[in-house]
């Protein structure tokens, strides 16, 4: 599979993710973190405001109407971290409502330095509110917020979007549990997660009728092209999302229209593709009820209080450390 010998302990991030997913034996992977640099970011933007991707404004929705109720479940002053802000238009709420009791500090932690930009620009006219941006990987940033608390002080975890419905069972329970290590006894999560609802809305939320989600899925190998120096040809590629009825999910993955072979020069490999192979780029899982709180319990937390968006539905979920 390889064309040229190249120790992969010397690739990093990017370049070292790519070439162990793409030269993987069996279903070729790429991590969906990658889709979102400062292209894919600003299509993640359009794809919340199209009328098929529901998603976002039920998240607003309950946002707008419980952001008080939230916030009074916690102290005045509490801390407020969120894990993968994207642009935080929704969070203004929840800011809103904590600024309005005391003054207020919020962490979004990003790895996508465009939308972390964004995030606190559009942020930053919230009345007593400071805005610290910190460009990590989920947990390395939520390590360092937990740092920066005051004694006595609670800290407020907004994970919204369903992003972790991103996480394969069992890694979602995994990745909470670490959450949950890093918290202390009083501190809280506010989960966000899509809940289960026929197929056809499910897909055209994934597959929308102007295409914005397949350049958001394309643009992953076009981010390799530009970063990496792959010779990926765009339009010998094709988006698809598919229901996966065992694990609940929808699967977005990107087909290959016909046999040929990809190099991506600064990551040293080359790779074959059958006619119809994918790679697998992003799941995003949808639950039941009984999961939410299964997997909360099983990360630790206690359920506090729960808002469900009965147009689209999709649950907010406070969870107590
Ligand atoms: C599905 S989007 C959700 C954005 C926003 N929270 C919302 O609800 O609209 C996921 C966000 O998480 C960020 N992200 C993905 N993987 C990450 C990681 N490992 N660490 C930090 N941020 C990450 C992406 O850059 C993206 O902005």
């Amino acid at each position: 599979m390889a064309a040229r010998a190249t120790n992969i302990g010397e690739l990093t991030g990017f370049a070292a993710d790519v070439r162990a997913g793409l030269t993987r034996s069996g279903q070729k992977e790429l991590p969906s973190k990658y889709l979102y640099d400062e292209v894919g970011s600003k299509l993640f933007e359009v794809i919340s405001l199209l009328p098929e991707y529901g998603l976002t404004r039920a998240d607003e929705r309950l946002l707008r109407r419980h952001a008080r109720e939230i916030a009074k479940a916690l102290p005045a002053g509490t801390l407020v971290a969120e894990l993968g802000s994207g642009s935080g238009t929704k969070t203004r709420w929840i800011l809103e409502a904590f600024g309005r009791r005391a003054h207020t500090s919020y962490f979004p932690i990003e790895i996508s330095r465009s939308a972390l930009a964004v995030c606190q620009r559009e942020l930053s006219d919230i009345d007593s509110i400071s805005i610290v941006g910190c460009e990590r990987e989920y947990l390395d940033g939520l390590l360092e917020v937990t740092a920066r608390r005051h004694k006595g002080q609670q800290i407020l975890v907004l994970f919204l979007g369903s992003t972790i419905g991103n996480f394969d069972a069992p890694a979602d329970v995994t990745f909470l549990s670490e959450v949950r290590r890093l918290l202390a006894p009083g501190d809280a999560l506010l989960l966000g997660t899509d809940l289960e609802k026929p197929l056809p809305r499910l897909i055209a939320a994934y597959d929308d009728a102007i295409g914005v989600t397949a350049a958001f899925n394309l643009n992953l190998l076009a981010r390799a092209n530009r970063e990496l120096g792959a010779d990926f040809a765009l339009d010998r590629f094709r988006h698809e999302a598919r229901f996966n009825p065992t694990t609940r999910s929808i699967e977005m993955h990107l087909r290959s229209e016909c046999e040929q072979r990809v190099t991506v020069a600064a990551a040293g490999f080359s790779v074959r593709f059958e006619q119809g192979e994918t790679i697998w780029t992003e799941t995003s899982h949808k639950y039941s009820l009984d999961e939410v709180e299964r997997i909360a319990e099983r990360s630790g937390f206690r359920r506090e209080a729960q808002w469900i968006d009965p147009e689209w539905p999709f649950a907010e979920t406070l969870l107590m450390a």
